[in-house]
């Protein structure tokens, strides 16, 4: 691209909903085998000749003329050969996806399409070209494909063909071009840090590599670059970026991928607020560049508490309120109903005007909590009626005041509808709550995906309890600072100590999260105490940052965004997968490769493993 050309599609990306690369202009230059693309043609082109070169998306016979439309990246341009043309008999043995050159005179379509930018124009073809023929493709290479997700992704270098998924490939593109001008503009410096290290304990499994020459030792691949940028800082790359490749062996959901890439940042001589407003700036430039949005203010800023207490999870999704109202104290004025005097917790949450939920809905809702996966034990409903009475499933057991308490406390008004959950354990049950109030949120609409909801939730615990290791754990990862006022709690109360960590969330989704940094290598030692390493394990495991520490350690603290969950949040997609160009499958697979395979026996020995798989 031009310079010039470059700083204009960027001005028309400024304006453009779905801001990609400028499709319309030539940004080609000339080359060997084309003049134009398939997407920038318009009637003012009308008389020039023109080469084009692309795949035949379809050829259709209409009166005596034959209509291919021809597709590359940038668009579909329809090309007609007349039956008299000496084309015409090999125009009509084109295929779905041959690969072909095109020269012909723009003319003026008689009947135009207004779904295509090139709609108004056609090429009358002078030279037909077979670059390469294609066998017929498993699916149909068009918007809405008629291949199932399995076909589409053993055949993934075909679905890239089509526009959608390009389209997020290019928004992905855009983001990462926008990161960079963005952090460059501070002063960031991308620095690149080895795939091959020891292992970084971030709380997932290690995707492991042998090597072969240390025979039955292994490398593992980053879980991040947490250790190796906290190096940087004491190296004096007071400011660090790298967009990077990240590894983990964890379940997989719609927002997680086994392998996925991080915006890695670290800074020096800064305080959280520091690196809030960074990064609170990298995300109102990102809205503004790749949506035209301009996200105005602060964003609002949540302890982990409160999340936790209002919403039943550590990333809100703030885009409705329905916020948790806690009832023990209600329902405790006038005990009754066994399940709630004997429950620790009682939650409600209040869905505004659903009062003429039907009962069969009720049932559904009681099933979706029942689901092994959410684990409610029942729920209680109470409808507000239009005259302002309350009718619920526990009637016989209170009285009419105390349901007039019970509306009182939830603020409801007539036709809405209070949906109730109790259990034993405060956090388990407002988990529970949570998908409740999640899913009412989605069944009325609230959850649009073209609403942006942005927060911080600030003041991490610093541990959490490992029921699996029998020990504290983490929240975040061992190097992350406690809150200097909760430094004395950790010889008395450690569980009660909250970090200098935070996560940005976008809808309910974690699209980043960091923390300050320990820099201090007493106090580094004893977080590892803490958390139950010997003095001889720390040193195996973190020798290297310790030492280093002894040199001069800056204050410092950072923050990765997951990129791909920050594009399909933008593209407004179901998972991260579509804006992945090779992903994997929900079982870690990569469908297309075959990916993991055995090796053979010759690789093995050279590496000496043995496996040793049970017989399923
Ligand atoms: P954390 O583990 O919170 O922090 O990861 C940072 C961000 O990476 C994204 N992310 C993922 N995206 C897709 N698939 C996954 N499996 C996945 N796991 C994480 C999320 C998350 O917010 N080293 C620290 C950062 C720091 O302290 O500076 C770290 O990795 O968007």
């Amino acid at each position: 691209m031009q310079p010039n050309s470059c700083i204009l599609a960027r001005e028309a990306c400024r304006v453009q909903v779905f801001c990609v690369t400028d499709t319309t202009t030539n940004n080609l230059n000339t080359t060997m085998y084309r003049t134009k693309t398939c997407g920038e043609l318009r009637l003012a082109n009308a008389g020039e000749t023109v080469t084009l070169a692309g795949w035949v998306q379809r050829t259709r016979k209409m009166g005596g003329m034959t209509f291919v439309d021809m597709r590359d990246r940038y668009g579909i341009t329809q090309v007609v050969v007349e039956e008299g043309s000496p084309l015409f008999e090999q125009a009509n043995k084109l295929g779905r996806e041959w690969v072909v050159q095109i020269t012909g005179t723009v003319g003026e379509r008689s009947s135009k399409n207004k779904n295509l930018p090139t709609g108004d124009i056609e090429i009358v073809a002078t030279e037909l070209r077979v670059l390469n023929e294609s066998v017929t493709p498993p699916f149909t290479i068009e918007d809405q494909s008629d291949g199932g997700d399995d076909l589409r992704m053993r055949y993934r270098y075909l679905d890239l063909r089509r526009t959608p998924v390009r389209r997020n490939l290019e928004l992905r593109h855009k983001m990462t071009m926008e990161v960079r001008r963005y952090l460059d503009s501070l002063g960031f410096l991308e620095i690149e840090t080895p795939m091959l290290i020891g292992s970084t304990p971030e709380g997932a499994r290690d995707f492991v590599v042998p090597s072969r020459m240390n025979p039955g030792q292994f490398y593992a691949l980053p879980q991040s670059p947490q250790t190796l940028k906290q190096l940087l800082m004491v190296s004096g790359m007071d400011r660090y970026f790298q967009i990077v490749k990240c590894f983990r062996d964890e379940d997989l959901r719609a927002d997680r991928q086994p392998e996925f890439t991080q915006i890695d940042c670290e800074m020096s001589f800064v305080t959280q607020e520091d690196i809030l407003q960074t990064f609170e700036g990298m995300a109102k430039h990102l809205f503004r560049e790749l949506r035209g949005i301009e996200l105005e203010g602060a964003f609002p800023r949540m302890t982990w508490a409160d999340a936790m207490k209002y919403y039943g999870s550590d990333k809100p999704d703030t885009r409705f309120g329905m916020k948790f109202v806690e009832l023990k104290d209600v329902f405790a004025q006038a005990p009754g109903f066994p399940v709630f005097d004997e429950a620790r917790y009682i939650g409600g949450i209040c869905a505004k005007g659903q009062a003429t939920y039907t009962r069969k809905q009720i049932d559904q809702l009681t099933d979706f909590v029942k689901r092994p996966q959410i684990g409610a034990k029942g729920l209680v409903y109470a409808r507000v009626n239009e005259d302002g009475t309350v009718k619920s499933s526990v009637d016989k057991f209170y009285s009419p005041d105390l349901l007039a308490s019970l509306k009182e406390a939830m603020q409801a008004e007539p036709g809405d509808l209070i949906l109730i959950l109790c259990g034993d354990d405060a956090m388990k049950t407002r988990k529970q709550l949570c998908e409740l109030r999640l899913e009412m949120g989605a069944r009325m609409g609230l959850r649009d995906k073209n609403k942006f909801s942005l927060l911080w939730v600030i003041d991490f615990p610093m541990f959490e309890w490992s029921e699996e290791e029998g020990r504290l754990m983490a929240t975040h990862h061992p190097f992350t600072h406690p809150k200097d006022e909760d430094i004395p709690l950790l010889d008395t109360d450690p569980a009660a100590v909250r970090a200098d960590a935070y996560d940005m969330v976008c809808n309910g989704v974690e699209v980043g999260g960091g923390s300050i940094r320990i820099h201090d290598p007493e106090l580094q030692d004893k977080m590892f105490r803490i958390l139950g390493f010997t003095e001889e394990r720390a040193q195996e495991q973190f020798g290297f940052l310790m030492n280093a520490f002894k040199y001069g350690a800056p204050p410092h603290g950072g923050l990765a965004y997951g990129l791909d969950r920050w594009v399909s949040l933008l593209a407004g997609l179901d998972s991260i997968r579509d804006c992945i160009a090779f992903p994997k499958n929900n079982s870690g697979r990569d469908v297309m490769l075959d990916a993991p395979a055995a090796l053979e026996q010759k690789q093995l020995d050279e590496l000496y493993l043995k496996t040793d798989v049970p017989q399923a």
